[in-house]
């Protein structure tokens, strides 16, 4: 039996979960990323590192919602607090005083964001910081790094997941690649696309659309294709050169915001961007995204300038108290650097396992985020990251699920996340499981 049936063996429950799901919800899940073949685990209860199926199995979870539960699940300090806030209030649809608390400790840790809004989600922080931007400049040109996501908004949805075929275009001049059926032609018809790492490739659409580019958004270390950190010198140059052609620089920082760092890419890489997305830590675990920059930039927003941000759950009492807690109680200074060991610890570990078993697999990490790619050498670009052997992915994604542990997000081209819960047993645990796996994958498939 291989390791796709010991999945479906083990995992009954969530098999009848999902049918009835099915009949209601397109797909049985909420979102698309939530959907694996031929149905996912069904979740009845999580706490710290661990989650729990309707089967009643336990997981290890490197997921974290995609890195969002960077305060571990459940956690009860987050908890109380939600429970507080929510005996005197979920929605006031009025200010009050923890959205300005959230986000004076978010200016602490990003010195760069002068001014913020808060958001619901990361998709509309980027969508938010993009209109801004061409707000801001009086231009309509995006350029974004090809194979990376930064939410389904129409003018971001190109050239997330890209063809391994002459379909995505030369490296240094990539096809704008549609993701969505119903999208408008005119609402990417001014997104354009160059490689991470690849100055030149920037400096090509910089230069062929000049005076015409408003923004260009990228995550400074890059989380899909595994994770990507810049190469040296690579930022520096993308801050040159968006000065030199006049562009508008956003960090998407949606993911590591608040994870690779307590200021996250900004302070790690000590660059200072115009405008920074949040989303995900920020939180502390409830849906809450932010938009903010230089000060000039942020009062183009209604009701002080012309550049519409509206929402009726916007900085939340429930969701700004949750983030507050988890900034200022959960990520204290020595959880980073517990956090940044453990990263240490788990990604030394699979990258001795691989080189034991001489794996065609590797391994990049920044802190507590990294990925486990099936290419032999540590890819550079979505590009690279793409030519990965998805066959033993998938069943290093089966094997894992099938001795208790979710190695990471449900794709390829996912991340694995550690929390402020895991601990050194569940790094170690998780090692042991891996070279098991992976022997196994080997005998079976190399
Ligand atoms: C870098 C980045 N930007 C934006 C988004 C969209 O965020 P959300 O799913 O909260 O809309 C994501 C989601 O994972 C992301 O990783």
């Amino acid at each position: 039996m291989g390791f796709y049936e010991d999945y479906i063996k083990r995992t009954p429950g969530s098999q009848k979960a999902a049918e009835r799901a099915q009949a209601i919800i397109p797909g049985g899940v909420g979102s698309a990323i939530q959907f694996w073949a031929p149905y996912p685990i069904y979740i009845k209860d999580s706490k710290g590192s661990r989650i729990w199926d309707m089967d009643g199995n336990e997981y290890i979870d490197y997921c974290m919602c995609y890195a969002a539960m960077v305060a571990g699940h459940a956690n009860p300090v987050i908890a109380e607090s939600i429970a507080r806030q929510a005996k005197k209030g979920t929605l006031y649809g009025l200010p009050s005083s923890s959205a300005t608390e959230l986000a004076e400790e978010i200016h602490r840790r990003y010195p760069a964001i002068d001014m913020l809004r808060f958001t619901q989600s990361g998709v509309e922080a980027t969508m938010y910081a993009v209109r801004l931007a061409r707000a801001a400049t009086h231009k309509d040109g995006v350029i974004k790094v090809e194979g990376a996501y930064h939410g389904a908004s129409d003018v971001l949805l190109v050239s997330t997941a890209v063809p391994t075929t002459t379909a995505a275009g030369p490296a240094w001049m990539p096809s704008s690649i549609v993701e969505s059926a119903g999208i408008p032609a005119g609402a990417t018809e001014n997104t354009f696309v160059v490689q991470f790492n690849d100055l030149e490739s920037l400096e090509y659409q910089l230069k062929k659309h000049e005076g015409e580019i408003a923004c260009f958004i990228l995550e400074p270390c890059m989380t899909n294709g595994g994770v990507i950190p810049p190469d040296p010198g690579y930022l520096k140059g993308v801050r040159e050169l968006t000065i030199k052609y006049n562009v508008l620089l956003i960090f998407d920082e949606v993911k590591i915001g608040a994870r690779i760092a307590p200021g996250g890419g900004a302070e790690k890489y000590g660059i200072t961007p115009d405008l920074i997305t949040l989303a995900k830590a920020i939180g502390g675990g409830t849906p809450l995204g932010a938009f903010g920059g230089r000060r000039e930039l942020m009062e183009l927003i209604t009701p002080l300038g012309p550049a519409v941000h509206f929402g009726t759950y916007n900085a939340n009492p429930l969701t700004t108290t949750a983030g507050l807690t988890c900034l200022k109680e959960v990520l204290t200074t020595e959880k980073y650097k517990e956090m940044d060991e453990l990263g240490e610890k788990y990604a030394s570990g699979l990258e001795e396992i691989i080189s034991r078993l001489n794996f065609p697999a590797s391994v990049t990490h920044e802190g507590p985020l990294g990925g486990i790619q099936f290419v032999p050498e540590k890819p550079h670009t979505y590009r690279e990251a793409n030519q990965c052997n998805k066959d033993l992915w998938k069943e290093y994604w089966y094997g894992m699920l099938s001795k208790g542990v979710i190695p990471m997000g449900s794709g390829w081209f996912e991340e694995y996340s550690i929390s402020a819960a895991h601990t050194v047993n569940d790094i170690e645990e998780t090692l042991n499981i891996t070279e098991d796996v992976l022997s196994s994958i080997k005998k079976k498939l190399l």
